[in-house]
């Protein structure tokens, strides 16, 4: 049985986080530039079923059944071997390495997910289609988030940007002209779980104003996809900034979050928004030629990592 390794990107989301939960349309799109890795190496000697995983930046090593039940990694594992049929894996080491930072709104989890089952799955001899893959890390970010829309699974599975609306079909999203984003870390890190409640609470409370919210935030994404499928990425700025808007208002973001956006603003970005679950977590900001000066700018405002990438 040869060693197996497989990857994964992280994922950006563009527009829609928190309103996806609700049925609102979301966009996301892979995150190329970070990735988790997953290799899983036969140990000849070893007895059937003994599996050790090593992952430096979770820091842990451990045996998979000193693991408590629902540790995400252990049932990303159980899932790819039930989804081959297999109760007992032959002997095996597990590396994970990652190089998207955890809690920071950038699908960390899912692309850890991931990249474990598409490995242990062509590692125990069979190669699950992205639908597959993408079903059984919906699982385990059950676990993580407590109620995921599916946005991260699919986005990360699937490896391409999607519009994204629970219970429709994918649809992915050709992006006919590339832009630039920049994304900073606020160096705290995001509380997706809690923010999640949080909207939850607040919908209980206030329905009628947050379920405004909710779908006015649907409408940004329903105009942004309009504005990338027309080839006019520059235009989105406008919209990342109402969506931010509206993300404060649901109680998502914090002054960290909401400093780094004004910087990016003040610096010439074109529009910022924090992205992900928020309280924590990162920020994206669309930028032209002034990225170097956004860059800059965000670091002396306190962002603990800056970068440009391409969408
Ligand atoms: O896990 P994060 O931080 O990438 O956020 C996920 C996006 C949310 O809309 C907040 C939750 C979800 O399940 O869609």
């Amino acid at each position: 049985m040869p060693a197996f390794t497989a990857t994964a990107p992280g994922k950006i989301i563009l527009f829609g986080e928190h309103a996806v939960v609700y049925g609102q349309p979301a966009i996301a799109v892979p995150l190329f530039s970070s990735r988790a890795r997953a290799s899983i190496h036969p140990q000849i000697h070893g007895n059937q079923g003994e599996i050790w995983i090593d992952a430096p930046q979770l820091s842990l090593s451990a045996s998979l059944y000193d693991l408590v039940q629902d540790h995400p990694i252990r049932v990303a594992l159980q899932l790819a071997a039930g989804k081959n049929n297999i109760s007992e894996a032959p002997a095996c080491k597990v590396l994970i390495d990652s190089e998207i930072p955890v809690s920071s709104g950038l699908g960390s989890s899912a692309a850890v997910s991931t990249a474990l089952i598409r490995a242990f799955s062509g590692f125990l001899g069979t190669r699950l289609t992205d639908q597959e893959i993408s079903d059984l890390v919906y699982e385990v970010e059950k676990i993580e988030h407590g109620t995921p829309s599916g946005i991260d699974n699919t986005v990360v599975a699937f490896q391409h940007p999607v519009y994204y609306k629970k219970g429709s079909p994918i649809d992915f999203l050709p992006i006919p002209k590339p832009f630039k984003l920049v994304i900073a870390d606020c160096g705290i890190a995001g509380e997706t779980r809690l923010a999640v409640q949080g909207v939850r609470d607040r919908l209980e409370a206030d329905p009628v104003r947050t379920q405004k919210i909710v779908t006015e935030i649907g409408e940004i994404s329903q105009s942004a996809r309009e504005l990338i499928l027309d080839g006019k990425p520059e235009d989105l700025g406008e919209l990342m900034d109402h969506n931010h808007t509206l993300l404060q208002e649901l109680g998502v973001s914090i002054s960290k979050l909401d400093d780094l956006v004004q910087a990016a603003r003040e610096a010439g970005a074109l529009g910022a928004k924090l992205s992900g679950g928020g309280l924590g977590g990162h920020i994206i900001a669309l930028v032209n030629e002034r990225e170097e000066e956004i860059l800059q700018k965000l670091l002396e405002r306190g962002a603990i990592r800056a970068e440009t990438t391409s969408i």
